[in-house]
């Protein structure tokens, strides 16, 4: 029967990313329904004593649950490789929740000093005055896995990494840190927007949660925000049942189905996003007005080795850096077909100075710490022709 496929069953990611969880649909209809509602009604009483009560499953309030939001939340399951998902309404909607439940009890956070400028907010604004211990530690130093093994204990939370990371690119040895986290009995979570599932799947390699900021690739059309955590079907149950249901960061059926929409072309984007990038990034490489290039796929970035392995391809995000903050500025503002903006992953090229803008909020000595040169500018390579943008940086790069 068509209508009863089992996306277990499929061969390629490809085909579970376009086919997706698709259910039975009375009317055949090739897209999936969206169920734009806030709560769901019973036929009677006794029916709602067997959902309430556990016996029988059934959706009873949008803010718990959906149908289109699950939808979602079943094809990310499949492209990670997680038992079960919880979507939510950013991706810091899933970063605080998933940190919140980890730190409960005052468990020590692990976090790189190379991190999201969002979540570094939310450890100062939150974790940090409600008395959470937070230790960061240097994925730059050679022995950061032993120093970083020797603090771990029974009583830290997690350890949260980004890889590549934003807007710096490190990267980190996932299978490396995960082997040590298991050995401490620490779960590792990885925040994965810059590879998407596409590209990276850390579960894979060890990692017992990831997270998304689904408004980025896997939306991959710069019209929603939405967020989403992935892993163990127990981490998963009890973070939706307590922070997924109870902080109200809920996904909104009409962006699930966005993004059931645009994950359909998650594979085909990723690939030419990762080839733009690489081409512009050889570009500015040998550009006499940059003085650094931070991605992945050149053969001279400190992690390039550790990326070939635990990724498929090197994604179309990268950093490069002009000598000086007014230049940075300079180069943003001349640019013409490449737009300023803070957000990623959207078919439009886009370039942050993150000095002024995502680590505006830093003084210079924290921002330097961070890895934030003045002169760092961030991009998030878009779909446009090859050549075009090439012209175009090689405009605002020139005197
Ligand atoms: C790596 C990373 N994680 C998380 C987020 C937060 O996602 P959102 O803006 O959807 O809350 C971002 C946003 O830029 C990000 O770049």
């Amino acid at each position: 029967m068509h209508d009863q496929n089992d996306p277990t069953e499929y061969r390629s990611r490809e085909t579970v990313a376009i086919r997706g969880v698709h259910l039975p649909d009375p009317f055949r209809a090739l897209n999936p329904p969206l169920y734009q509602t806030s709560t769901f009604t019973f036929p009677d009483m006794e029916s709602v004593d067997q959902v309430l009560g556990g016996q029988e499953s059934g959706y009873v309030y949008s803010r718990s649950g959906n149908p289109t939001v699950s939808r979602f939340e079943g094809v990310i399951s499949l492209l990670e490789g997680g038992e079960s998902s919880r979507a939510f309404a950013s991706g810091m909607g899933a970063i605080s929740a998933t940190l919140i439940h980890l730190a409960r009890g005052g468990r020590e956070i692990c976090f790189p000093r190379y991190i999201y400028s969002g979540t570094r907010a939310f450890i100062h604004k939150f974790l940090k005055p409600w008395g959470v211990p937070v230790h960061w530690f240097d994925p730059r130093q050679p022995d950061w896995l032993d120093t970083l093994s020797s603090r771990m204990n029974r009583d830290t939370g997690c350890v949260f990494v980004e890889s590549p990371s934003n807007p710096t690119m490190d990267i980190l040895d996932l299978e490396r840190l995960s082997q040590r986290c298991l050995q401490a009995g620490v779960p590792l979570v990885v925040d994965n927007t810059f590879a998407s599932p596409a590209l990276q799947n850390p579960l894979a390699t060890g990692a017992e949660l990831v997270v998304h900021s689904a408004t980025k690739y896997l939306g991959g059309h710069g019209d929603l925000l939405g967020g989403v955590v992935t892993g163990k079907a127990d981490w998963i149950k009890s973070l939706s049942m307590e922070e997924g249901s109870f902080l109200g960061a809920t996904l909104s059926p009409f962006n699930a189905w966005l993004l059931l929409r645009g994950i359909k072309t998650l594979f085909l984007r990723m690939n030419a996003h990762s080839e733009n990038a690489m081409a512009l990034s050889s570009f500015l490489s040998e550009h006499p007005k940059v003085t650094a290039v931070h991605y992945p796929g050149l053969p001279d970035h400190p992690g390039h080795e550790i990326a070939r392995r635990q990724m498929s391809r090197f994604g179309g995000m990268l950093s490069f850096e002009v000598d000086s903050a007014s230049r940075a500025r300079l180069v943003a503002d001349r640019l013409k077909l490449v737009r300023i903006g803070v957000s990623l992953g959207d078919p439009e090229s886009l370039i942050e100075h993150p000095a002024s803008m995502s680590h505006r909020m830093l003084d210079p000595k924290e921002r330097i710490a961070a890895g934030i040169a003045p002169g760092l500018l961030r991009m998030s390579v878009g779909l446009e022709g090859t050549e075009d943008l090439i012209r175009d940086l090689d405009q605002a790069l020139s005197d």
